[in-house]
């Protein structure tokens, strides 16, 4: 489809219509305060992105329980105490015309304990001497869902994005393999999916009218099985549970290799399925206009940018002012990425990344 297609604005089911096709992907970045509030780098970043061109933008993934915390620095959303700031964030994209989404994270079995996180497995046979979660311990993670969503709403986002991506605890909870329960939790596809379901039910009975619900997916490893997947994410699309499905796809090109869909396109395997109102996008390797127009041709109804949006802060605008703007190659010094405006602490965590950073560059 031609680029300009890519501009055209795209109603959501609650809330306002994002104004054109670009969303920012979550993108952790490691430079909030120890204790989860926003800093002036956070700040910065997101001032930087409003004026990028972006139609909604998500923040990093943000820990909904202390205990949930999966990397240093991790933007919080379990206290009231992180709300100046996160307000501060909704208002600065406010500004820049983008819609807000808090991207809600518990890291479950992945916890870190080291920054005072509680490994919460979904098994006992994940984790050598770390006990499954009780029933009520799950209930009370889903609350904390639901609760650090009211506080998004609070802070003045537009919405949120659950993160049920990667093995974190949503994901883990789909897993037959990291999920061997014996309660609603677990067993058949329908008891996995639950707590899922139940965040996002749970966030759209406690939130307004139009606060906007988007929820991650990742397909790869982890035990997840695509097959099961496509048939959750047919009932939520069916039931109309979210605003949009956000594909983490490490490729937006890859191919099913092996089982029903082999030979197929990931992304077609989600975007065959009747979707009513939802809305579906994709991230991986979208870095240039003209890979955002295809995969409208795809089937795609907005598309996520992530590293290409650390290269180049204004992504979108480049999009708009040249139909051919390719991202910048990866790896960069990381005095470009300094030049830029991107945090010391920014960019020591890009340096943590394979190829994005220049080894051993100022
Ligand atoms: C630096 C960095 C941080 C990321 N942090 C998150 C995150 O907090 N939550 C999440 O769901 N995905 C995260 N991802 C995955 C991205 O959102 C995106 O899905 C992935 O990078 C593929 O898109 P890309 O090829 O455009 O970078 C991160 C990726 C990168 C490179």
């Amino acid at each position: 489809m031609p680029v300009s297609e890519l501009f055209k604005p795209l109603t959501l089911l609650h809330g306002p219509a994002m104004r054109n096709r670009f969303m920012l992907a979550p993108l952790t970045n490691q430079q909030s305060e120890a204790d989860g509030t926003a800093s002036e780098f956070d700040h910065h970043w997101m001032a930087q992105i409003a004026e990028g061109g972006y139609a909604l933008a998500q923040t990093c993934a943000t820990t909904v329980e202390a205990g949930g915390i999966a990397f240093a620095r991790q933007l919080g959303i379990h206290s009231d105490a992180h709300l100046p700031g996160l307000t501060k964030l909704a208002t600065s994209l406010r500004m820049g015309n983008t819609l807000s989404a808090v991207q809600l994270h518990h890291a479950g079995h992945r916890a870190n304990p080291l920054l005072g996180g509680i490994p919460a497995p979904a098994s006992s046979h994940t984790l050598p001497g770390v006990k499954a979660l009780t029933t009520r311990e799950v209930e009370r993670i889903r609350d904390s869902f639901i609760a650090a969503a009211l506080r998004a709403e609070k802070a003045g986002f537009n919405g949120v994005a659950a993160h049920g991506a990667f093995g974190w605890i949503l994901s883990e909870f789909m897993s037959p393999y990291l999920n061997d329960r014996t309660d609603r939790y677990g067993g058949s596809v329908e008891n996995r999916a639950r707590l899922t379901l139940e965040v996002l039910e749970g966030i759209r009975r406690a939130c307004g009218p139009d606060f906007q619900i988007g929820w991650r997916l990742s397909i790869e490893r982890y035990g997840l099985q695509l097959e099961e997947l496509r048939e959750i994410t047919a009932h939520i699309l069916d039931r109309e549970t979210i605003d949009y499905l956000d594909l983490a796809l490490w490729d937006s090109a890859q191919i099913v290799r092996e089982g029903r869909f082999q030979g197929k396109s990931m992304l077609s395997v989600f975007t065959d399925l009747p979707r009513k109102g939802v809305r579906v996008g994709t991230a991986g390797k979208v870095m240039s206009a003209q890979r955002c127009g295809q995969l409208l041709d795809e089937g795609c109804d907005f598309v996520l940018i992530g590293r290409a949006s650390i290269l180049q802060r204004d992504f979108p605008l480049q999009v708009q002012a040249n139909p051919h703007f390719d991202s910048p190659r990866m790896p960069v010094p990381a005095g470009y990425l300094r030049e830029g405006g991107l945090s010391e602490r920014f960019i020591n965590h890009m340096r943590g990344w394979q190829t994005f950073v220049v080894p051993g560059s100022l």
